[in-house]
């Protein structure tokens, strides 16, 4: 017998145990946070060369890091494993190229040769010397000194012509305008910044026998391999995700009611008695805004993809003179954020007003006033984004330009607006709202609708907690607090509050059975999400106490993600066209919803659970972070699950809105668009990112991280074949699916505004 049978409501237990995960997690993720500032690895107040001089000071790396940011090289290559794929990881570069500069001068002042012409023997004893030396920590803590040795300060010394040399043309730094940096000033700092993520990747943690960044990047030659904690926790973390699927298998054998159950006298899902209400009517704009930034998006995805295959010339024109590879690659991020997050916004407002019955007071002149304030900060931060990499702003491009930090990438002053703008929203959703939570039926999914979304504001507040100054490793510890809680915590929930709200809006699952889903959805996704956002710190200046409670706790995210396939059926039959008795095909107006929501759950578990895992390990993210195995998760995941959802959304509220003849038209492009984008999808996925991310993995075993990094692999013809087998699916993408989408979502908008339905009845 369920529970709701024997009692008719839900145990209280819920809610506390959803409480207590909450609690327990943050506690534990505030800790990781706080030791994040204790344990960054020192910047040293002043560099010295052996004869006492100064080769570079503190602030010299602390500007520098500025100078990475301010030029978007994070849109360029990356810091510790964390940026942009299109150049090198600078820091492994540099280590590297250390190593080998030690290698050449040992090798010199020991026999007199160039180190491509000793014995073997010879060989291993230099380079044992080069490990020694470079693992050796010469940081004195008390006087603040990092004295280094002579071929340091040489080697520091070439950097500035090894920069001219790397921004000299287009081929050989990913697509960068020729000359992006010219100052001699700006590149002496530079160079002092990343010889100093050099420096803290291999030298020993006072204590440890491994540099502060856990010996990532992986290079034999300087000394670097895997830690005995990075396999240890691996191990560990199985057991973890084994033991709770074993526990949540078990209890949903032991309770039969867990899961999507279909209500008692089941509905299909018809489309119910329909008046839009004026709000609903104002949020079309917002899903045609979303469709075009999503075309947009796709556009210069596809120019970022082809700076990877050809980075030299745009079929003949040379597009790095106008549009950089780091310029699109920050739009290409920027907006996908965007159109993701519009779609959210507008689709949680067309879903209120249905839960609340109606519009409150100028509800509709609140949704108009947000459309634009979203306007402005999209079209004003894109554009500062562009002049701030133009060095047009001097001054103001932490405020107004490209603040560079990847994800986080628009300046200051449109982080504020957007967040007054989400808190906004969260205004025009509680009065929407308020009826409902006067409604004793009601208030308990309306109150969790709105704790949802308040998550998405609150969430992006860390994003204040840190400018260019701050350091490194408290950057990546705030900037994950936002990407990963986001993606891996709140837009989960999101997503399960939403679709509760449609199937019990449809009447297809009882109030009991929706709750239920969204109370269990967050114990589970907040039990490993939480801690699990240190999976993006085992190598970025913390400790191997992260390492640990981040490998167990985030091997359990994939949990719930297994649970999907488990709870698919019940899904599939919530939404079917066939009727119990007699076996008809009945009409399911929102059939292409239900596809989209079915389209999430397959790629939350192929995208985000299988492909997360494969580089959740801290053994496998150690060969493999900032590989092409993290852009297959990446877009499998954030497009397959969210972008699904975005899509998803539009098309539920085209359909709601529109009437039955101009429906009947759009269809047809809804359903092409539903196929383009899953089997474009798929193709980039199964044809290149999956396939190349492999090779590249492979080659960062046998040669290093730096060299699978590095223009030696990239540029190498396997590499690019395997980067122009990405076209095809990304043409179906973009034309078979982004296509007809943009236009139904705009024709629904246009059209939609002559011939909206205007019957008495309620929405929904
Ligand atoms: C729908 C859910 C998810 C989305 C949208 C998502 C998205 C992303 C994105 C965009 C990145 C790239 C971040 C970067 O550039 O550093 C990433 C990295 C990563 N994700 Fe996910 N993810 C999801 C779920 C998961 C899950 C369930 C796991 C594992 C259990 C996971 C594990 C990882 C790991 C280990 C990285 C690599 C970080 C690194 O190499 O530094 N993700 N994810
Ligand atoms: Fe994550």
């Amino acid at each position: 017998m369920s529970e709701s049978q024997r009692n008719g409501k839900l145990s209280p237990w819920w809610r506390r145990a959803s409480f207590l995960t909450m609690a327990l997690g943050f506690s534990v993720l505030l800790l990781l946070t706080v030791k994040a500032y204790h344990e960054a690895p020192p910047i040293p107040g002043k560099v010295t060369s052996p004869d006492g001089s100064v080769l570079f000071t503190g602030e010299d790396i602390r500007d520098g890091q500025q100078v990475f940011l301010k030029y978007g090289l994070m849109d360029n290559g990356s810091i510790w494993g964390h940026g942009a794929l299109l150049g090198p990881d600078f820091s492994a570069e540099y280590l590297h190229t250390l190593a080998l500069h030690i290698a050449t001068s040992f090798a010199q002042v020991r026999y007199g040769l160039p180190f491509d012409n000793l014995t073997p023997a010879q060989r291993a004893i230099v380079e044992a010397e080069v490990r020694t030396e470079l693992k050796q920590n010469r940081y004195d803590a008390q006087t603040g000194v990092l004295a280094v040795g002579p071929s340091y300060e040489a080697w520091f010394r070439h950097q500035s012509s090894a920069w001219n040399a790397y921004f000299s043309s287009p081929v050989k730094n990913g697509g960068l305008g020729a000359g992006t940096i010219r100052d001699p000033g700006d590149l002496k700092q530079l160079s002092a910044f990343v010889a100093w993520t050099a420096w803290a990747s291999v030298a020993n943690r006072p204590g440890t026998t491994h540099s502060y960044t856990n010996n990532f990047p992986f290079d034999s030659v300087a000394g670097n391999t895997p830690t005995a904690d990075a396999v240890l926790w691996s191990a560990l973390s199985l057991v973890f995700l084994l033991g709770g699927t074993a526990a949540v298998l078990l209890a949903f054998g032991k309770f039969d009611y867990l899961g999507w159950q279909a209500r008692p006298g089941y509905l299909h899902p018809k489309l119910l008695g329909a008046r839009v209400t004026p709000g609903q009517r104002a949020t079309l704009k917002y899903f045609a805004l979303v469709a075009l930034l999503f075309l947009a998006q796709t556009l210069v995805g596809g120019a970022v993809a082809h700076y990877r295959a050809d980075p030299g010339t745009f079929y003949g024109f040379d597009l790095a003179a106008w549009l950089p590879s780091n310029l699109l690659r920050t739009w290409h991020l920027q907006l996908a954020i965007f159109w993701i997050a519009t779609a959210y916004v507008a689709g949680a407002l067309f879903l209120a007003a249905a839960l609340g019955g109606g519009d409150p007071a100028g509800q509709k002149k609140g949704i108009d006033t947000l459309f634009w304030a979203l306007v402005i900060v999209v079209v004003g931060s894109l554009l500062g984004e562009w002049a701030g990499m133009r060095q047009m702003l001097p001054q103001l491009w932490f405020w107004l330009g490209d603040q560079g930090w990847e994800y986080l990438e628009l300046g200051r002053a449109w982080q504020m607006l957007l967040a007054v703008a989400l808190l906004f929203w969260f205004g025009l959703l509680v009065r929407a709202l308020a009826p409902a939570l006067r409604n004793a039926e009601r208030r308990e999914i309306a109150g969790l609708f709105l704790c949802a979304a308040i998550a998405i504001p609150v969430f992006y507040l860390p994003a204040m907690f840190f400018d260019g100054t701050t350091h490194f490793s408290v950057v990546d510890a705030w900037r994950f607090w936002i990407i990963h809680l986001w993606v891996e915590g709140f837009f989960e929930f999101f997503v399960t509050v939403m679709v509760a709200i449609i199937f019990l809006q449809f009447g297809v699952v009882t109030r009991l059975t929706a709750t239920r889903v969204i109370y269990l959805d967050a114990i589970l996704y907040f039990t490993g999400g939480f801690i699990g956002t240190g999976h993006h710190w085992y190598w970025t200046g913390q400790t191997s106490f992260n390492m640990a409670l981040s490998a167990l706790f985030s091997a359990l995210e994939v949990v719930p993600l297994t649970l999907i396939t488990l709870d698919a059926w019940d899904f599939v039959r919530l939404s079917r066209p066939v009727a119990d008795i007699g076996h008809q095909r009945v009409e399911v107006p929102h059939q292409w919803t239900f596809h989209f929501l079915m389209a999430v759950g397959f790629w939350n578990f192929v995208g985000a659970g299988i492909f997360g895992f494969l580089i959740n390990l801290p053994i496998v993210s150690y060969f493999e972070t900032g590989t092409l195995l993290t852009i297959n998760h990446g877009h499998a995941a954030m497009m397959g699950v969210f972008g699904m959802l975005g899509v998803g959304l539009v098309v539920f509220a085209i359909r709601q809105t529109v009437d039955e003849a101009l429906w009947r038209d759009l269809e047809k492009y809804i359903r092409v668009g539903f196929w383009g984008l899953n089997g474009g999808l798929l193709m980039m996925v199964v044809m290149s990112l999956f396939p190349a991310g492999i090779l590249q993995l492979i080659d960062v075993l046998e040669n290093g991280y730096w060299h699978a990094r590095s223009l030696a692999y990239t540029g190498s013809d396997l590499a690019r074949l395997l980067e122009w087998s990405r076209l095809p699916g990304d043409l179906v993408f973009i034309v078979f699916g982004v296509v007809p989408i943009a236009v139904a979502a705009v024709r629904a908008y246009f059209d939609g505004r002559k011939t909206i339905r205007a019957a008495g009845v309620p929405l929904l």
